[in-house]
C-alpha cells in the first residue's frame, strides 16, 4: 500500500491552489477579428496598451486570455462566474508578468483564503498558455 510504503510523503500541492488554460492563437485572432468589439469586454486599458505596440499583439493577448481562465480555474468558477476585466494581467519592466484581482474575483479569492497569486505565460503561434498557482489558507472556504 502507498500509504505504508510512504507514510510520511507530503501532499506536495497542501496549501496551493493551480489553474491552467491553453488557447488557439489562431482561432482566438480570428475570434478577434469577426468581432472586434470583444477586446474592449475581455482586456483591461492596461492590458491593451501593453500589448498595443507588439507584431506579437494577438499572441500576447492570447495568453492574457489564458491567464484569465486559468485564474477562473484556480479561484473554481467558470464562464460567467467572474468578470474578464477582474482578472487583470500586467508586466514588469523585466517582462515578468503578474496577476491582479478586481470585484467578484478579488472577493471569491479573499473567501477562499487565496492569496500571491503568480502566473507564468507562454506562447508559440499556435498555442499560448497560461499557468497559474495561489498560497491558500488552511480555514479558506471552497464553497465560497
Ligand atoms: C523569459 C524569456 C526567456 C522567455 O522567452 P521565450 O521562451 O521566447 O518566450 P515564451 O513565449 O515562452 O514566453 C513569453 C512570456 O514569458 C513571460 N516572461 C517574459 N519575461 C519574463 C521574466 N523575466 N520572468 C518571467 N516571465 C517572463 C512573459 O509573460 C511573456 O509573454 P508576454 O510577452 O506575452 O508577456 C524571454 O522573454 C527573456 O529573455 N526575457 C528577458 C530576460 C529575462 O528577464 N529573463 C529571465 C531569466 S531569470
Amino acid at each position: 500500500m502507498i500509504n505504508d510504503e510512504f507514510p510520511t510523503a507530503p501532499n506536495s500541492v497542501e496549501g496551493y491552489q493551480v489553474g491552467i488554460d491553453a488557447v488557439d492563437c489562431m482561432k482566438f485572432r480570428d475570434s478577434l477579428k469577426r468581432t472586434p468589439r470583444m477586446l474592449n469586454r475581455l482586456f483591461s486599458e492596461s492590458e491593451l496598451l501593453e500589448c498595443a505596440e507588439s507584431p506579437r499583439r494577438h499572441l500576447r493577448l492570447a495568453a492574457r486570455f489564458g491567464a484569465k481562465e486559468a485564474v477562473w480555474k484556480l479561484l473554481g468558477v467558470g464562464l460567467g462566474g467572474v468578470d474578464f476585466k477582474d482578472v487583470e494581467v500586467k508586466s514588469e519592466k523585466s517582462g515578468k508578468p503578474s496577476v491582479f484581482l478586481h470585484g467578484r474575483a478579488l472577493k471569491l479569492a479573499d473567501a477562499k483564503g487565496m492569496h500571491d497569486i503568480s502566473i507564468s505565460l507562454t506562447h508559440t503561434n499556435s498555442v499560448a498558455i497560461a499557468i497559474a498557482i495561489a498560497k491558500k489558507n488552511n480555514d479558506g472556504k471552497d464553497s465560497a
